[in-house]
């Protein structure tokens, strides 16, 4: 929480005084996103060397990428998140492929009990799936991963359904299919899973259950996103994911990941995915800017200490992170700056600010603007953004900018009809969605809410933009600071959840920062498109390449 003495102001000048201080706690000018991304790129580098590094940097064992050509169909396993998805897959080939699926909840008690009965709820759902819809007959794969033999595929092994499984939590991979779970994240802590093998655990239940299915291969959400960004586009060097949880898969050298040693896919050379999982960066937290929103954060949380990055980044956290923050301004003392000092069930209760409630207060301001664009690059100095009103002290204004007032945000009564009709809009999200009886709140309440939600994006998006650099710098298509023309025409990034996908302005956010760390003619030309369905084409492409293998 913040500081107690920071919170013992009563009259108002003071109260300027507390929100400037809690913004600039959430500020990170841009020598701090360089430092970041230096960190990133000195953690790769260990992460590359040696195992059992935070940021694991995980060889994947795929080798290669899609080139859309691709046919076949796969059923495909997705397990991730709040849902569980099965997929049939369809690689149509000509970039193009179509997805049948259906989703089943994963309880809080499947997450957190015995890893068999978790398990055995995989294999229920594939079997509901299976039951509901049977799958068509599987094609003969063609065109593995742009080769076009088909002769080594084993027609006794496609007896049973080959499914791909994406399991978007950390493993240390040692082929396609097969791997040991490192540690549970987002959430999860089912007991007896880590150090067994994923694959084996599945496969396990099917067999339990007589299920004719076969696991043929494993894939990370992110590596899921590159190969699936690959099938669509012709092309991938990134996958990213913005959701639940944050991380990242690009293509590598092998000659430069040292620890895998003199394993035979070292020395066949050419390129691996590499599955970084950087939402484990920096757990230290000796570059990370943490504020005491975050330490109550991780404090609380199931993996305290361990996947730090993520928690600053991801739709898990930020919304408690904001309430976090809210709190400690309700509970100021000795006089409330929020909501007159009332709280709500859903604000007492850890995770009990969603980040979709985040993004309606972010949506509602910014839907009743009239111009959208207004991130500039101002000269000689950063690409800054305008939010509306300025944010803190020390905050620069684009000139010329529409909607523009030089109001401060607490100062609501200084503000035109069409701002005050914007905060009315947010004032019923928070009615609606907090809990907090419609008297007690005010418009400048509903202002700080704006204000507190958009530091914590807006510091996450800042932040998601130093790993993509990093990747960049790292596969030597960008400098730190710029001064590099790339050879690609389209440097092609395939991202996929719910922040980079519904979360008001996170892309333009990131966007902005990416251009400061690498430059305008790298920035320019990465191409960032959602990777959508990522995890069930990218699981089904993973299947085809490892029935190539003979898996
Ligand atoms: C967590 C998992 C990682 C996954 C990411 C996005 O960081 O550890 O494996 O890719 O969430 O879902």
């Amino acid at each position: 929480m913040a500081p107690i003495s920071a919170l013992a102001h009563s009259d108002p000048p003071h109260d300027r005084q507390i929100f400037d201080d809690i913004d600039a706690q959430f500020q990170l000018d841009d020598s701090k996103l360089f430092k970041i991304t230096t960190q990133f790129l000195e953690d790769f580098r260990l992460g590359l060397n040696e195992y059992n590094h935070a940021m694991a940097m995980i060889p994947t064992f795929v080798t290669g990428v899609p080139n859309g050509s691709e046919t076949g169909t796969f059923l495909a396993l997705d397990l991730g998140g709040t849902n569980l998805r099965v997929c049939e897959v369809k690689l149509l080939g000509e970039h193009k492929f179509t997805l049948r699926q259906q989703k089943y909840r994963v309880s809080e008690a499947l997450k957190t009990g015995e890893a068999t009965a978790l398990f055995d709820y995989l294999a229920d759902s594939v079997d509901a799936f299976l039951t509901s819809s049977p799958l068509s007959p599987t094609n003969a794969p063609a065109n593995p991963f742009s080769t076009s033999a088909l002769d080594e595929i084993d027609p006794k092994q496609n007896d049973a359904l080959p499914l791909g499984l994406t399991f978007s939590f950390p493993v240390e991979q040692t082929a396609l299919n097969m791997g040991k779970i490192l540690t549970w994240t987002k959430g999860f802590s089912a007991k007896n899973a880590v150090g067994n093998d994923v694959v084996k655990l599945l496969q396990d239940a099917f067999d339990r259950k007589h299920l004719h299915v076969r696991c043929v291969a494993l894939v990370n959400d992110t590596v899921g996103a590159l190969l699936s960004r690959a099938y669509t586009a012709g092309g991938c060097m990134l996958g990213g994911i913005f959701g639940t949880g944050t991380n990242g898969a690009y293509v590598e050298k092998v000659e430069n990941i040292a620890k895998l040693g003199d394993h035979p896919a070292r020395k066949n050379g050419g390129y691996m995915v590499i599955n970084t999982e950087w939402g484990g960066f920096n757990n230290s937290r000796s570059t990370l800017p943490t504020t005491p929103y975050d330490n109550k954060l991780d404090r609380e949380s199931i993996n305290p200490h361990f996947q730090a990055y993520e928690k600053f980044i991801s739709g898990m956290y930020l919304g408690e992170i904001t309430r976090n923050i809210l709190l400690s301004l309700i509970d100021a003392a000795p006089k409330s700056l929020l909501f007159s000092g009332h709280s709500s069930t859903q604000l007492n209760t850890q995770f009990g600010l969603d980040t979709a409630v985040m993004s309606e207060v972010e949506e509602a301001w910014q839907s009743g603007r009239i111009h959208t664009s207004h991130v500039k690059a101002v000269e000689g100095g950063n690409a800054i953004e305008y939010e509306g009103v300025p944010a803190a002290a020390g905050a620069q204004i684009v000139a010329g900018e529409p909607n523009t007032q030089d109001v401060y945000f607490l100062d609501v009564n200084s503000y035109g009809a069409s701002d005050r009709a914007r905060l009315e809009k947010i004032r019923q999200v928070i009615v609606n969605r907090f809990g907090i009886d419609a008297q007690n709140v005010s418009l400048r309440d509903a202002s700080i809410v704006r204000w507190a939600a958009s530091l914590v994006a807006r510091r996450a998006a800042r932040l998601s933009a130093c790993s993509i650099a990093a990747v960049l710098i790292q596969t030597e298509r960008a400098k730190l600071g710029g001064g590099v023309t790339p050879k690609e025409e389209h440097i092609v990034v395939g991202v996929d959840g719910s922040l980079i996908e519904h979360y008001p302005r996170f892309n333009t956010r990131l966007r902005a920062s990416l251009r400061t760390l690498v430059g305008v003619e790298v920035e320019d030309r990465v191409d960032i498109g959602m990777a959508k369905d990522g995890s069930g084409v990218g699981a089904a492409l993973c299947a085809l390449q490892a029935i190539k293998q003979g898996l």
